[in-house]
């Protein structure tokens, strides 16, 4: 069988100079945390990168079917994106909010145009954890209430805050944590208690959050939090209707309702411009991150003038949050994303993924389960589709052989049990097909 090739591609990555991989693995080991993991046994170097594609030391290249962890969102080093953040890092590269700076007011500007409803205040932050720890506080300074809840299978970060909120052991240190926050179950029509074929599934696991507020705390809240659709976690889509039952619990217990639109926002579940749209819902806080910038350290809360007031009692400062130059990046995504119609795209080759992976499900018994929106995607093995027994190394394997194949995919689920696709919005029909085919040669292999 002929192996699957990329499609061409017009750019010559620059010969590389610096140290080896080897090197570079062995400094790695010397001198950073421990504790970070490298996906691959033997890992890859990653030097350059253009739009979907990334290239290795060697000048080899890899479709980039994970987008740097769902950050890529309107491709590596966009060249609209790299001048403007070149221009302004010429011009002035830090300031903060203690003066006035153009480009933050203006991107707050076209942001907020991209809310719905009175979401229309902007706060900015360096990281996704950041963000959330900060809706966080939002919420119990202007509810004046102190529990929250957020979701099993939850990931929001891995601040001491966002730590408690995450509901992954993985992920969880063995200190005191999660202070107020209760956990409910999963909405997970794949695993949970009711599946796609209930059409009441998603006002029946909205009924655990309410039971929750009942017997697990005062009876007032201060938020729910929830990604729009959950990513670490395994892409895990939401039962229509559990957002709309799940918010009117919370407001009805005096909370506010918190969207994590890290992985799912601008315009990634291609139908919507956020997650949250396609549960028909608008949250009363949103974060979002990653995306956002398309690779720089950038984060955002938009929330409503009314929660914002709340805060303004006390000075909230982010020494870096909306610096000039994440601020022009960004503004750049925004426009870039319409310009290049990177939703619509979004939507076409996430269908056209999505399509092709129930047909693998077809022809492979350990595809468990074929999940997502747009360019959110994951597919579930399992060992046995009775059982669903996570078929973790399998997983593994099968990430491994892609890779020598040329494709990078993502892996989440408590077992890392799921595999994960969510290139940058910017990929083609060409590279839809070599994902499937180079997915569909790795899990005959197995
Ligand atoms: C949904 C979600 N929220 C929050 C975070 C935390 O973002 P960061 O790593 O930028 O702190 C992540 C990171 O993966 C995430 O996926």
């Amino acid at each position: 069988m002929k192996t699957p090739e990329l499609s061409p591609f017009e750019h010559q990555p620059a010969n590389y100079t610096g140290p080896s991989a080897d090197e570079v693995l062995r400094l790695r080991k010397e001198f950073l945390n421990p504790g970070i993991f490298l996906y691959y046994k033997k890992p890859i170097m990653l030097v350059q990168g253009k739009m979907q594609y990334v290239w290795d030391e060697n000048g080899r290249r890899y479709l980039d079917a994970l987008g740097g962890i769902v950050t890529i969102s309107v491709g590596h080093c966009h060249p609209e994106v790299v001048a403007i953040a070149n221009k302004q890092n010429e011009t002035l590269q830090h300031s903060t909010t203690i003066y006035l700076h153009p480009n933050i007011a203006e991107y707050a500007r076209a942001l907020a145009a991209k809310m719905p409803g009175d979401l229309k205040v902007c706060y900015f932050t360096n990281s996704g954890s950041e963000a959330n720890d900060l809706a966080l506080l939002m919420a119990r300074v202007y509810t004046g209430n102190y529990d929250v809840i957020a979701l099993r299978n939850a990931y929001h970060g891995g601040s001491a805050l966002t730590m408690g909120l995450t509901a992954h052991r993985t992920w969880k240190f063995n200190v005191p944590h999660s202070f107020g926050v209760h956990h409910a179950i999963t909405p997970d029509p794949y695993r949970g208690l009711w599946g796609r074929d209930d059409v009441g599934a998603g006002k029946k696991y909205a009924e655990d959050v309410k039971n929750l507020i009942d017997f697990g705390t005062t009876g007032q809240i201060a938020a729910f939090i929830a990604e729009s659709i959950q990513g670490v976690g395994g892409v895990v889509v939401f039962p229509d209707g559990y957002f709309k039952h799940v918010y009117e619990h919370v407001r009805a217990a005096g909370g506010v309702c918190i969207a994590d639109e890290v992985q799912a926002g601008f315009g990634r579940t291609g139908s919507h411009y956020w997650g949250f749209e396609t549960q028909g819902v608008i949250p009363d806080i949103v974060t979002m991150a990653k995306g956002i910038g398309n690779g720089c350290p950038f984060a955002a809360v938009v929330t409503t003038a009314k929660i914002a007031q709340a805060l303004s009692t006390r000075i909230h400062f982010n020494t870096f949050g909306g610096n000039p130059v994440v601020c022009a990046q960004g503004k750049a995504v925004l426009e870039i994303i319409d310009r290049e119609k990177l939703q619509e795209n979004s939507l076409k080759i996430g269908n056209r993924i999505l399509n092709g992976l129930n047909k693998l499900k077809e022809k492979h018994n350990i595809i468990g389960d074929v999940r997502g929106k747009g360019l959110m995607l994951g597919i579930e093995l399992v060992k046995d589709r009775q059982s669903k027994e996570p078929a973790r190394e399998e997983c593994g394997q099968v990430l491994e052989t892609a890779k020598e194949m040329g494709l990078l995919l993502g892996k989440g689920g408590l077992w890392g049990q799921t595999i994960r696709f969510s290139p940058p919005m910017c990929v083609n029909e060409a590279d839809a097909d070599f994902l499937l085919e180079v997915l569909d040669r790795a899990l005959q292999e197995l």
